[in-house]
């Protein structure tokens, strides 16, 4: 099946008589005729359901759906796109570790990686985009479990070159973990480059309608464990019964691990109904990424054309430094984007609040198009140092680009420039 077709039929294949559409499976527990048969089940959690914190067939059914999209061998599901994150990391990671990461990743993913992973002991050590590939070995120790980067970041709209990194994390023998949450496994599929590893927000894209936090983890099956350097996973867990996942489980033992164990022990897994809400978005992913794009590029021609704009980031246009690597790695540049306009964060904001037909919220990737400050809004919890650092500007604006008529969005930007013209 090709994308348009799984986003519609991957994961759920109704029997003869059985529900056209995937029906919410709404229980928290699942029965059985005899103590022995639960016993078994608790054996091998595998076999069947037991409980719905780590397992309900809704949910499955999804996770089903995007493993097949970005080409794993499985997912496991999450409350948000942070909990999917933590737990990618966490599932390889104890406290002595350290990872790398690229600085131009979300807000919320530099918190967690620089202030609560290293609460836990778990140490990240930052390496530019820009950095070559000498300092970029320069930056592993023996205690480094991973390397971890985004697609298309947000809100700095980097494109992470997805080969090089996965080549020198491999090197090192330690997998690379990819956020692909603005590209999706539409517009770029990681695990075809050599990652490993691959999170979502599915708050953003995938649900596309801004109904429900969501996240998963998908595992590409491809990274060899058995190093050495990952005995969590290779050898007997004593909290499951001496069980060691690349043994019992082969090519999905990480998956596996994360649902057996952290999924057991953090509960962070959605209710049916979230997931039944997620299915319906991504039902029609494929359908509108490709719009997203198309209204984003004229978006960004005409924002580039704007006497307002200092300067925009969109790497689907021909002046993005980042223009190579997003012909390479992105089936189209998303429906985000980022500029900065002339006279700072006073005109933005001013720019911001003229607005009538985009909305002034902390969302991204939805169908309807929305506008956010990230210095003020998103990022900022971070010092003027990190900001730098996952390039945002003060006067940065990120506009997400949704499926109404292009045109009525660009009439709603020149209210915008309109607006901030009046006061000059
Ligand atoms: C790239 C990226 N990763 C992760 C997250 C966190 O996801 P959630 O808000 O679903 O927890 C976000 C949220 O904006 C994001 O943009």
């Amino acid at each position: 099946m090709r994308d348009e077709t799984k986003c519609l039929h991957a994961g759920y294949r109704p029997q003869n008589a059985e529900p056209r559409v995937m029906p919410i499976v709404q229980s928290i527990t699942y029965v059985y005729d005899s103590t022995e048969e639960v016993a078994a089940v608790f054996d091998d959690p595998m076999k069947s359901l037991i409980y719905s914190r780590f397992g309900n067939p809704t949910v499955m059914a999804v996770e089903r759906k995007i493993a097949d999209l970005e080409g794993g061998v499985g997912a496991l599901c999450t409350t948000s796109g942070q909990a999917a994150t933590m737990m990618s990391i966490l599932n390889i990671c104890s406290a002595g570790d350290s990872i790398i990461s690229t600085p131009e990743i979300y807000g919320g993913s530099i918190n967690l990686l620089s202030f609560t992973l290293k609460k836990l002991g778990i140490e990240c050590i930052y390496v530019s985009q820009d950095a070559n590939d000498e300092e970029f070995h320069a930056a592993f120790r023996p205690n480094t479990k991973a390397v971890f980067g985004e697609t298309l970041a947000n809100p700095a709209l980097t494109v992470l070159d997805i080969e090089r990194f996965a080549r020198i994390a491999h090197e090192h023998h330690v997998p690379l973990i990819v956020d692909n949450t603005f590209a999706t496994p539409i517009l770029c599929k990681p695990f075809e480059f050599g990652a490993d590893i691959v999170v979502h927000s599915t708050s953003k894209y995938m649900d596309g309608h801004a109904l429900q936090v969501g996240g998963v983890i998908v595992d590409s099956g491809n990274f060899d464990w058995n190093s050495g350097n990952f005995l969590d996973i290779t050898s007997p867990d004593e909290s499951y019964h001496g069980i060691s996942y690349t043994e019992t489980y082969g090519k999905s033992a990480y998956i596996i691990k994360a649902r057996m164990q952290l999924m057991r022990d953090f509960g962070v897994y959605p209710a049916a109904h979230s997931a039944f809400l997620l299915n319906i978005g991504l039902e029609t992913l494929a359908v509108r990424m490709k719009q997203y794009c198309e209204n984003a590029i004229q978006v960004a021609r005409y924002l580039e054309s704007s006497d307002c704009v200092e300067s925009i980031i969109y790497p689907g246009l021909e002046s993005s430094p980042f223009y190579g690597l997003a012909q390479k790695y992105l089936k189209g540049a998303s429906g985000v984007i980022s500029f900065v306009l002339k006279g700072g964060k006073e005109n933005a904001i001013r720019f911001m609040n003229a607005l009538q037909l985009a909305s002034n919220e902390v969302h991204v990737a939805d169908i309807r198009t929305c506008v956010l400050h990230p210095a003020s809004e998103t990022h900022r919890q971070l010092t003027d140092g990190q900001l730098q650092a996952a390039g945002i500007h003060p006067g940065m604006i990120r506009l997400s680009v949704g499926l109404e008529n292009v045109d009525d969005i660009i009439e709603d930007l020149n209210i915008g420039f309109n607006a901030v013209n009046r006061m000059a």
